[in-house]
């Protein structure tokens, strides 16, 4: 946004000299993230915005053969990170009762099933990030706080690198014929974050191109 001082949190440095405050966190571990955002209020003095957006997907694989530690890698990133990054910024919000926070779910939680690559956990994580952002909604909006969800269809980064083969598939199945840049996502969750988008509460903004059309 406009002005604003941006932190990212991740286990990773960013790729880019994107200029943003780096602080590594693992969003799987409570008392990590707990520490981070203390940081991030100590040095900013408030924080009015999150955007949650830590996420892997794993290896296609059919369910039946799926392993336990593969599934609960996926959901733990996914859905328990999401969450403790949201539980931890959104005590700070509550307690001066203003901030807006915007989780990234995807197209593959509410509205399709991943195709021809079989990801029941990612797709499953997903949901469950679409369903928390409702809940979380309903919970903190009465008390200040905006809670919505952004579902890209697929986007240009790298979690689609390693599977250059396949991008001739997904952009066929997508109306638009492209993927999303990070840039048409980044600006999506900028409007969320922001006061024009005031009265959305517990809103899914699916943009995925036409993907779901069909
Ligand atoms: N790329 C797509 O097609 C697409 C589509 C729909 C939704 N999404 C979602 O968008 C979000 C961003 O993904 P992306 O496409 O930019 O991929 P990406 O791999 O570039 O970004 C994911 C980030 O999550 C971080 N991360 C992974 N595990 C972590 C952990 N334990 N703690 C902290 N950070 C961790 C990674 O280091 C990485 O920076 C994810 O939630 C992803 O599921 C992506």
């Amino acid at each position: 946004m406009e002005g604003a001082r941006v932190f990212a949190l991740d286990v990773r440095p960013p790729q880019d000299d994107s200029g943003d405050t780096f602080i590594p966190v693992d969003v799987r571990d409570a008392a990590s993230v707990a520490d981070a955002i203390d940081q991030v209020v100590t040095d900013a003095g408030a924080i009015d915005g999150l955007v949650a957006a830590a996420g892997l997907s794993e290896e296609p694989t059919p369910a039946e053969h799926m392993g336990i530690d593969v599934w609960d890698r996926t959901i733990d990133v996914n859905l328990r990170g999401v969450f403790l990054t949201c539980q931890a910024v959104g005590r700070h919000m509550l307690e001066r009762g203003t901030g807006s926070i915007v989780a990234i779910a995807s197209m593959s939680g509410n509205f399709i099933v991943n195709a021809p690559q079989q990801q029941v956990a990612y797709n499953a994580s997903k949901a469950g990030v679409s369903a928390m952002v409702r809940s979380l909604a309903y919970e903190w909006g009465p008390r200040g706080v905006r809670v919505n969800a952004v579902s890209p269809g697929y986007v240009g980064t790298p979690l689609l690198t390693s599977k250059t083969e396949m991008h001739p598939t997904w952009t066929k199945a997508t109306p638009l014929a492209r993927f999303a840049t990070p840039a048409e996502v980044a600006a999506a969750c900028s409007w969320l974050l922001g006061n024009e988008s005031g009265f959305c509460l517990g809103t899914e903004l699916l943009m995925d191109g036409g993907y779901s059309l069909a």
